[in-house]
């Protein structure tokens, strides 16, 4: 990686900082992430600070969101020359990272509705020499999405990361997207989608969230199903490659096909979940079948979430990809490889998972290793993986029974 000084040309640091600082009208820090050094509003802390409230938006924890963003793009579009639009780009960070980091763009717009994100983002791609291939944009993101399409060209990949909801912003980001491409999107309001906010969620997804162990698991799923209802509106379907939950967000990447009987399809892949604490115990329906509202194992009442995406939320094939890029560049990549791994392991077409400590609770023992459970369930006949989402969470089709055998073995 170049030094930040050889990116400034020599100058000492101190006096271009000021420089800049002096030009934008507020304080600023150079950063290094990737292969790039940006500037960012001086950061009051590392963690534990409102990004919203800086000048430009800023946030270093989503470095992971950035880094596996640049392994997909690397991965999914190698030998091919696409147009790429960041709709919210704040600093621009990922932008120039997607510039100088992949060799697969010819083109990228990053687009901020702030002037101030706007002349930060040009202060980036200057430092960074990506001039040639980094076009900057100041609209409203709806406004940029929607005039593609209808004999204007669209992007191959279009990438909506604003701070909360992307709901707003999807359908247009839809209209932008090739078919045949894929479009990214960030959702960071996780008490809504989690289940905290339950009417904050209804309004924004027209889903209903469920307070659970795998909350966050159907945080996620709420999301690629609101993609996959706004994508069929405008006849078009998706299909995840690539999904993930960690920290403050969910954030999922589909790709975007042509067509309504594809739509409908896709359609039938969203229903509800239910879910019984007693029996621990996930129940299905079918979108268009009512909810399970009584365990038909112990007969108690049920709560329920959806409608939600019930089927993978990400290709094996793609993640492994991705996987094994990160793996070429670990000094980069380190913090994405714990969730790109347990993606790898994890079969997300089981809906849900439990922690086993809440096994343990329900048992009332103590927690035995996530790895042996689902080693033993395994050997027992039943399906069994890790999750993504939380390190000593199982996803299993076994019955809390075979469960039990396997902590009173272990125990
Ligand atoms: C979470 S930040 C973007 C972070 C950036 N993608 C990154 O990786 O660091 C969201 C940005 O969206 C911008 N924004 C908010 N509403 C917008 C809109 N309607 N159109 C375009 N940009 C918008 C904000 O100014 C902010 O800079
Ligand atoms: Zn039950």
């Amino acid at each position: 990686m170049e030094s930040a000084p050889a990116l400034l040309g020599g100058k000492p640091r101190m006096s271009v900082d000021a420089e800049v600082a002096r030009k934008l009208g507020y304080e600023v820090e150079l950063r290094h992430e990737g292969k790039i050094s940006f500037y960012v509003p001086k950061l009051p802390s590392e963690k534990g600070y409102a990004p919203s409230d800086l000048p430009v938006f800023f946030n270093p924890v989503s470095k992971p969101n950035r880094d596996i963003t640049i392994l997909l793009l690397k991965s999914r579009f190698k030998g091919s020359k696409i147009k790429v639009v960041e709709a919210l780009a704040g600093t621009g960070v990922r932008s120039v990272r997607i510039a100088r980091e992949t060799d697969v763009v010819e083109e990228v717009v990053a687009n901020d509705i702030s002037a101030k994100a706007v002349q930060l983002i040009k202060v980036n791609v200057e430092l960074n020499g990506v001039g040639d291939l980094v076009k900057i944009s100041n609209l409203d993101a709806n406004e940029l999405l929607s005039r593609c399409g209808r004999g204007r060209p669209r992007y191959d990949y279009v990438d909506i990361d604003p701070a909360g909801t992307p709901a707003h912003f999807l359908e247009n980001g839809f209209r932008g997207c090739i078919r045949g491409g894929i479009l990214a999107a960030t959702a960071t309001d996780m008490a809504a989608l989690a289940g905290a906010k339950a009417e904050s969620c209804i309004r924004k997804y027209d889903a209903k969230p469920l307070r659970s162990p795998f909350s966050k698991e159907i945080a996620l799923r709420i999301l690629l199903g609101f993609a996959a209802r706004t994508a069929a509106r405008l006849g078009l379907a998706v299909k995840p490659v690539l999904s993930f939950q960690r920290d403050h967000y969910a954030r999922i990447f589909v790709e975007v096909e042509r067509g309504k009987t594809k739509a409908k399809k896709t359609l039938r892949k969203l229903g509800w979940i239910s879910y019984c604490p007693k029996c621990m115990k996930i129940y299905l329906a079918k979108r268009f079948d009512p909810p399970i509202t009584t365990c038909p194992g112990c007969g108690s009442k049920l709560e329920y979430a959806g409608p939600i995406w019930l089927d993978e939320y990400a290709d094996k094939g793609v993640v492994s990809e991705v996987l094994e890029k990160a793996r070429e560049e670990v000094e980069i990549y380190a913090e994405s490889l714990k969730t790109l791994e347990a993606l790898a392991l994890e079969d997300t077409g089981i809906v849900g998972y439990f922690p086993v400590n809440s096994y343990a609770e329900r048992l009332k023992t103590s927690p035995i290793k996530p790895s042996r459970l689902i080693e033993r369930l395994r050997e027992m006949g039943y399906k069994a993986t890790p999750t993504h989402i939380d390190p000593s969470g199982i996803k299993t089709d076994a019955p809390l029974k075979a469960v039990e055998e396997v902590f009173k073995e272990e125990g």
